[in-house]
């Protein structure tokens, strides 16, 4: 067992202007990367840009990540990064900026080669990543994990290099200019982590010490996530990162492994992909290891995994998803040796198919 959290982490309503000296003096001079529009309406920019300025700190500003970032907006933010001479990064917005940030500070750290070490298993520099998370979902503030999108591909893979945050400022106030459906899907990403952690080959009584506390804290949200007030966001904001520390020991499993064809198929939200194969994970896992399902029922306060299902169900909304798209994401994922591995039973072809 081992456990490994080396983000320093301020998880509070203002750290962005509090800690805004710790976060100056990470480098010289800040590549900061953002989305077009969502940090500006909610205020996180202007917070890093006056925390940095305040502390006589220098910066550029990249603002063209979009969402299921790609590997040209990396190369791209590359470029200007080189040019400006910065020497760390701060990503703010959601779990596209942060991934896209730890992508940039690996190839800035490595002027010299193209996109393709990106996917290689050597050691590599890299510049000091901040992050500024400003949605609760991905975790991204404190995992090692950077998930691209490959055009040429037609899917989402995650860099071979494990990049965390050297410091995570997470501040739940960003979360309340949000539509409830951005908050629902990411919540969802974040429950998935935390079933995906609780019931995976790596689980272990260490690392499960996150995914239970993650399971009991969405328990506590769970029927407030459409009409959330100031403890919601709190609560969340706190859930999603720690089930960030969850998935950084574990990895995720099938739901994660199945959800990126929906995503780039047919434009399913993060979240929500993952969320619509949950209660089938949940059920299929049950089938092999009550007790450990049983368990995550109990923490989240759930009678069943029918109840379970149904609450999705409830939360997500129908969705339609086309059976050869379900038939060639199964067996697309019958060769997904990362995602299959998490899965501590076999698994065949028909199952994966019928797992929504
Ligand atoms: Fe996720």
């Amino acid at each position: 067992m081992n456990i490994y959290v080396p983000t320093l982490i301020y998880s509070e309503k203002d750290c962005v202007k509090k800690y805004g000296r710790i976060m100056s003096k990470t480098g010289r001079k800040a590549l900061i990367v953002t989305g077009r529009n969502s940090s500006r309406a909610n205020g996180s920019l202007d917070d890093v840009i006056n925390a940095l300025e305040e502390n006589e700190g220098q910066y550029v500003i990249f603002d063209k990540v979009e969402e299921n970032p790609s590997i040209e907006t990396v190369m791209e933010a590359r470029k200007l990064g080189i040019q400006e001479k910065v020497d760390y990064i701060i990503g703010v917005g959601g779990g596209s900026p942060i991934d896209a940030a730890k992508a940039i500070a690996l190839m800035i750290g490595n002027p010299q080669c193209d996109e393709s070490i990106l996917w290689e298993n050597t050691m590599r520099r890299y510049l000091p990543v901040v992050a500024v998370p400003t949605t609760a979902g991905t975790g991204t503030e404190v995992t090692p994990y950077s998930i691209l999108t490959i055009h040429e591909k037609r899917t989402k893979k995650s860099i071979s290099h494990r990049i965390y945050p050297v410091l995570a400022l997470v501040d739940y106030k960003y979360l309340k200019t949000q539509s409830q459906e951005v908050l629902i899907n990411t919540a969802t990403d974040a429950l998935a982590h935390l079933v995906e952690s609780y019931l995976n080959t790596k689980a272990d009584d260490l690392n499960k010490m996150y995914s239970e506390k993650g399971l009991k804290l969405f328990g506590e949200i769970k029927d407030k996530l459409k009409n959330p007030d100031e403890a919601v966001y709190m609560t969340l904001s706190n859930m999603a990162m720690i089930a960030g520390m969850a998935i950084a020991h574990t990895g995720t499993s099938l739901p994660h492994g199945l959800s990126y064809m929906l995503t780039y198929e047919l434009g399913i939200p993060h979240g929500k992909a993952c969320g619509l194969y949950l209660g089938g994970y949940m059920k299929m896992y049950g089938e092999k290891d009550k007790p450990a399902v049983d368990k995550v029922l109990e923490a989240l306060g759930m009678e069943s995994v029918e109840a379970f299902k149904g609450y999705l169900k409830e939360l997500l909304g129908d969705v339609e998803v086309p059976e050869e798209i379900m038939k060639e994401n199964a067996f697309g994922m019958m060769s997904n040796e990362d995602k299959l591995k998490n899965y501590p039973f076999e698994v065949k072809r028909e199952e994966l198919e019928g797992m929504m």
